[in-house]
Parts: C-alpha cells; sequence; structure tokens
C-alpha cells in the first residue's frame, strides 16, 4: 500500500485503487473496478473484511472496546439519555434540544397504536407460537395496512413509516405476549413513556392498575439503548440488502427480525439464560467450561464471544451494573446471576478465552435482568428486536437517501459442476 493508494497484483497486471479514509476506524480498499480490471473477484465469505457500505450511524473499535452513536459513546448514552432521545440521535445525526425531543416523542406517541384488524392476525397463530414467529408475520403485515407510507421515493412517507414502526413495535411486542399467555390486548396509553407504556401493555390486566416501577422503566430504556442499533451486523445488513431492492420498510424489518431470530445473533440471549440454568449452581460451571473447549463438542458458552469486539464488550459492562441494581430492588436472590458472575470470571482467566480473545457480550446478562422483571425467556429476542429497529429503520434510511445506493448483490466462487447435458429420466 502507497499514500493513499493500493498496488494490487492480479490477473496479469498491476492495478491502483484508492485508500478511503473514515473519520476514524481502519482504512478500506475500494475495490469497485477490481472485476472490470482484473476478471477476478474477491472471496470473503462473513464478510470478515469487507465493508458493505459506509455509514454514520454508529463506530466500534473493537479491540478497545469502544461504542459510539453518532460519535457519544454508549455508556454515557446509557447512563444520562433516554431511549427516545438516542432513537433521535440516531435518525438525525444530532441530539435533540428540549421542544425538539418533546415533539418527537409525541409524534411517536401518536402512532403507538395498530390497525384493529391486525388483532384477528393473532388469533390465527397457535397459543405457543414462539413470539418472534409472531412478530416476523405481524410486522410483514403492517405493509398490508399503511399503503400511505410505503412508496421509498419519498421523504416524507419514509419518515412516517419510521416513526410508525419505532411506535407500533412495543405495541406488537406486547400483544405477542399477552397472546402467549390467553390475556386481553391492553391498548397503548400515551401520557407514559415509551418504555413505561411498552411495561403497561405487556403486564397490566384488565382486572387491577399497573404502576410501572420507575427502577424497572430505567432498566428497560437501558436496555433498549445498548440494543438499539449496532452498525452492519447480520439483521441490519439483512434490512439494508432487503431494501436495497427498493422493498418497503416494513417488509424490510420483517426481513431484519427473522435474521436476529437466530441463536447466534438476537437469540443469544434467550440461549445464555438457557445455559446458565442448565448450569444451575456454581460447582457446574468447571464442567462447562470444559465442554466449551472441547473441539469435538458443539457446546458454546453462549453471551461469550463477538465477531467484533475482542474485548469487553462495552454494553455488557452496563447490563451487569444494571442486573445488579433491578435485582437488588426487587430483592430477587436469583442464583443465575452468581453463576453468570463466576462464569464470567473463571473464563476471563482461562487461557482459551484469553488466547481466543473471547469477552462477556451484551447477552450475557441481560438475560438475568429480563427474567427478573418478568418476562419469560422466549420474548428475550423480541426485546432485542424492538430496540434493535430504531437502528434498522435509521440505517435503512441512510441508505436509501444515498445518491449512489445500488442493489446488494455480492458474487460468488462457483464450486459446483461445469455444463452438461440433460439426460431424459428413463436413460439415467
Ligand atoms: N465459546 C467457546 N468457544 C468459542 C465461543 C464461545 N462462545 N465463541 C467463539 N469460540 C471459539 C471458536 O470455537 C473458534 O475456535 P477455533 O479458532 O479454535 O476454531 C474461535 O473461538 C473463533 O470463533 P468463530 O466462531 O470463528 O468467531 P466468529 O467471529 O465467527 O463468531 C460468535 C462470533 C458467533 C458471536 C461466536 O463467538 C459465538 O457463537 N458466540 C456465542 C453466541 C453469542 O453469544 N452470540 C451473541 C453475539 S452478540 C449479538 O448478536 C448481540
Amino acid at each position: 500500500m502507497a499514500g493513499n493508494s493500493a498496488k494490487i497484483e492480479a490477473g496479469g497486471g498491476t492495478h491502483d485503487y484508492a485508500v478511503l479514509d473514515g473519520s476514524v476506524g481502519p482504512q478500506v480498499i475500494d475495490i469497485r473496478k477490481l472485476y472490470a480490471d482484473t476478471g477476478m473477484f474477491t472471496y470473503d465469505p462473513g464478510f470478515t473484511s469487507t465493508a458493505s457500505c459506509d455509514s454514520g450511524l454508529t463506530y466500534i473499535d473493537g479491540d478497545q472496546g469502544i461504542l459510539l452513536h453518532r460519535g457519544y459513546p454508549i455508556d454515557q448514552l446509557a447512563e444520562q439519555s433516554s431511549f427516545m432521545e438516542v432513537a433521535y440521535l440516531l435518525l438525525n445525526g444530532e441530539l435533540p434540544d428540549k421542544a425538539t425531543l418533546d415533539s418527537f416523542v409525541t409524534t411517536i406517541s401518536r402512532h403507538t397504536m395498530v390497525h384493529e384488524q391486525l388483532t384477528t392476525f393473532y388469533r390465527g397463530f397457535r397459543r405457543d407460537a414462539h413470539p418472534m414467529a409472531i412478530m416476523c408475520g405481524v410486522v410483514g403485515a403492517l405493509s398490508a395496512f399503511y399503503h400511505d407510507s410505503t412508496d421509498i421515493n419519498d421523504p416524507l412517507q419514509r419518515k412516517i413509516a419510521s416513526h410508525r414502526l419505532i411506535a407500533k413495535m412495543p405495541t406488537l411486542a406486547a400483544m405477542a405476549y399477552k397472546y402467549s399467555v390467553g390475556q386481553p390486548f391492553v391498548y397503548p396509553r400515551n401520557d407514559l413513556s415509551y418504555t413505561a407504556n411498552f411495561l403497561r401493555m405487556t403486564f397490566s390486566v384488565p382486572a387491577e392498575e399497573y404502576i410501572p416501577d420507575p427502577v424497572i422503566v430505567d432498566a428497560m430504556d437501558k436496555i433498549f439503548i445498548l440494543h438499539a442499533d449496532h452498525e452492519q451486523n447480520a439483521s441490519t445488513s439483512t434490512v439494508r440488502l432487503a431494501g436495497s431492492s427498493g422493498a418497503n420498510p416494513f417488509a424490510c424489518i420483517a426481513a431484519g427480525i427473522a435474521c436476529l431470530w437466530g441463536p447466534a445473533h438476537g437469540g443469544a440471549n434467550e440461549a445464555a439464560l438457557n445455559m446458565l440454568r442448565e448450569i444451575g449452581t456454581v460447582d457446574k460451571i468447571p464442567e462447562y467450561i470444559a465442554r466449551a473447549k472441547n473441539k469435538d463438542d458443539p457446546f458454546r458458552l453462549m453471551g461469550f464471544g463477538h465477531r467484533v469486539y475482542k474485548n469487553y464488550d462495552p454494553r455488557a459492562t452496563v447490563m451487569q451494573k444494571t442486573a445488579k441494581d433491578v435485582l437488588e430492588k426487587l430483592g430477587v436472590k436469583d442464583p443465575i446471576f452468581d453463576v453468570a458472575k463466576e462464569l464470567e470470571q473463571i473464563a476471563l482467566n482461562d487461557p482459551y478465552f484469553i488466547e481466543k480473545k473471547l469477552y462477556p457480550n451484551v447477552d450475557f446478562y441481560s438475560g438475568v435482568i429480563l427474567s427478573a422483571i418478568g418476562f419469560p425467556t422466549d420474548m428475550f429476542t423480541v426485546l432485542f428486536a424492538l430496540a434493535r429497529t430504531v437502528g434498522w429503520v435509521a440505517q435503512w434510511n441512510e441508505m436509501i437517501s444515498d445518491p449512489a445506493q445500488k442493489i446488494g448483490r455480492p458474487r460468488q466462487l462457483y464450486t459446483g459442476p461445469t455444463q452438461r447435458d440433460y439426460v431424459p429420466v428413463d436413460k439415467r
């Protein structure tokens, strides 16, 4: 690499490619002309060395354990901001003044109700359906209800669709929960904060009033902030790829939800808590550490390791403290929390985890908190989807507004049969 260009020797020649600077972080080699110049593609399954877009939303330094949204460190946002303010920041690039924030909150609260006919969709699901299965369906179905905000070329419609998605996700998520426990749906109340309203829609019943506990509201709001965005992760890239074809925003977010469901991604918080429950007591930890290190055993420590963080996930630090606060406030003495803390200490001092730079990620402690608040395990990923909708929507808007945007179309290294002639079935 010389100066601000890189030379690549390939296809019988040497070619210069511009090296692009971000505002911070690694430079990237602009290889867009590589195929035209050399007749070769690059090969990077899992995109470990490939920047798929440029973006001004979120910056991660995985080696240092840094996460910034529009430049602001995640710990400062989690401690001092609110989920609605972070949503505004991600969507618009700057922190709002008081009047602008109030107006944004009012706008979001005016979109919290969902079309009454959507309730009939829920009744089509089995009561034991996984709530993520329900969310994939009902969020995709929003595009059938809100035709006036599906024209992606109209900035106003894009804005309305973004507000609708952020506002309706708590309502849809709470309905998924209510359906699974056989309780009536609870309509939103717009005098409550975004997070308090969600907790009320989830946990209140018509038989008695539900007053959200401020400590739980604060913890939940922090959890939402910690999950709001995480640059080009699998589900966000899915939303961008779906959106690159011009699909409507509701369909794109449904695609993101489907991707998030997997245990290597959003499903990890559910898997982490199940694992902690399975371990059960501190004395069983060595057995599970040994399994995680055994190459012949597919078992992994869930909530450990990250594609980008090769240091402590900064979100896990806030999450551990929040877990302590919530358990103290609720007076819960959950042995799972002790197992989690001990497991973390043992793993952090084990050469296998040190060498591979495996640290707790955001999911390691979130399950402990969500379980203490009263959420069943299969709702955990739904809560992640609710919060991440902000990031998905902001990233989708950034992509659509970019004049250089084109349909995402990766290439491949073909390893199948070469051309051969069809043989009729009676001759095979
Ligand atoms: N437990 C034990 N070993 C692990 C773990 C783990 N949790 N994670 C990675 N390793 C090992 C792998 O076996 C591999 O070892 P090897 O080099 O000897 O083959 C090495 O560390 C590298 O692992 P990869 O899977 O290649 O790393 P990758 O970056 O592709 O995976 C991932 C990252 C998927 C998050 C992985 O660490 C994992 O499966 N963790 C558990 C699931 C989890 O917590 N996911 C949540 C991610 S955060 C989020 O989505 C919000």
